[in-house]
């Protein structure tokens, strides 16, 4: 048999490859939601006691294509930790991360499996969501170093940051934080609303108006704090060389997925907006997590 080998190009192509299936199946999971489907399979892992795969009607085709889609999942972040220890010279920090990535696959489909035989428990949905997002912040992470450190040998070079003004570089944990907090208040919002997954999931005993309440509060402060740290970085030639560009795209998905909250909130939770929400939830935490390590990025020669 020929021996599996890959150039630092092909890996990030591998990387890539996990990151897009990652964030696909996060929609695709959604959809599941959205659509009443949650208990489409009310069994896992089988769909239900006498099928494996059941697509007698659309709830359970549904469910099951996010279920079969699993499957690609697994075998995108399988094949990254193969290539990553193929890999020449040595990449431990991108095997690391690939293993990770593994890990967070296999805790989200125990997870997958809890929210459908707890019934839809919304503690659960939120844990399952929660996990999404670290696992997309580790392959991002992933990318970020298959991209950058191609030639280097051992794990990240941990040099001084670029940006020395100590205010800026707060402000961006800052806004990474409560990024951070918009989205866990989101899925509690989510919790306490009609979306939960079919019409008798069990909801969490909070008003949908007091959780959207704190969740926008959340939001604009933090939208605010991106704000006053784009004027600050102006001000800064270093830091406005180096954070213009992730604040400009922060800023932009931040207040459109600001503005489709609001509307979604008052045009009684239309599937194909919350759809739509949910999915810009990721690219706004991606956004922050994206200004983080730019601010964070250490000088290459
Ligand atoms: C940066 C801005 C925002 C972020 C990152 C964000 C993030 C999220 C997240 C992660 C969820 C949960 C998704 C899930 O559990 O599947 C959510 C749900 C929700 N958000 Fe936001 N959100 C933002 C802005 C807003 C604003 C300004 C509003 C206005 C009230 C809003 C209203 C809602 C509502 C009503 C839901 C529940 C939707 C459902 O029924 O599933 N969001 N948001």
């Amino acid at each position: 048999m020929r021996k599996l080998s890959i150039t630092p190009k092909g890996f990030l192509r591998v990387a890539q490859t996990a990151f897009a299936s990652l964030y696909l199946i996060i929609i695709t999971g959604s959809l599941v939601r959205l659509t009443g489907s949650g208990l489409g399979c009310a069994d896992w892992p089988r769909c239900s006691e006498s099928k494996f795969v059941d697509v007698s009607n659309s709830h359970a085709a549904i469910e099951q294509v996010n279920r079969l889609f699993t499957g690609v999942v697994a075998a995108s972040v399988i094949l990254a930790v193969l290539l990553s220890v193929k890999l020449r010279p040595k990449r431990r920090d991108l095997v690391a991360m690939s293993i990770g990535l593994v890990i967070g696959v296999l805790a989200q489909v125990l997870l997958g499996g809890l929210v459908v035989l707890t019934g839809l428990n919304p503690f659960s949905n939120i844990a399952h969501f929660l996990v999404s997002m670290v696992l997309m912040s580790n392959a991002y992470m992933l990318l970020q170093h298959a991209r950058i450190f191609r030639t280097e040998e051992t794990v990240l070079p941990r040099r001084e940051p670029e940006i020395s003004n100590s205010k800026i570089l707060l402000l961006v944990r800052i806004v990474l934080f409560l990024t951070g907090s918009a989205v866990v208040t989101g899925t509690v919002v989510t919790g306490s609303g009609p979306h939960a997954g079919d019409e008798n999931a069990i909801r969490i005993r909070l008003a949908i108006n007091t959780a959207a309440k704190i969740h926008s509060i959340t939001v604009i402060i933090c939208l605010i704090t991106a704000l006053v740290l784009f004027l600050m970085s102006r001000r800064d030639q270093v830091s406005w060389r180096i954070l213009a560009h992730p604040l400009e795209r922060f800023l932009a998905i931040g207040f459109l997925q600001g503005l489709i909250g609001y509307v979604q909130y008052f045009s009684g939770l239309p599937v194909l907006l919350v759809a739509v929400h949910v999915a810009l939830s990721v690219a706004v935490w991606l956004g922050a997590l994206d200004l983080y390590w730019n601010s964070k990025l250490p000088k290459i020669s």
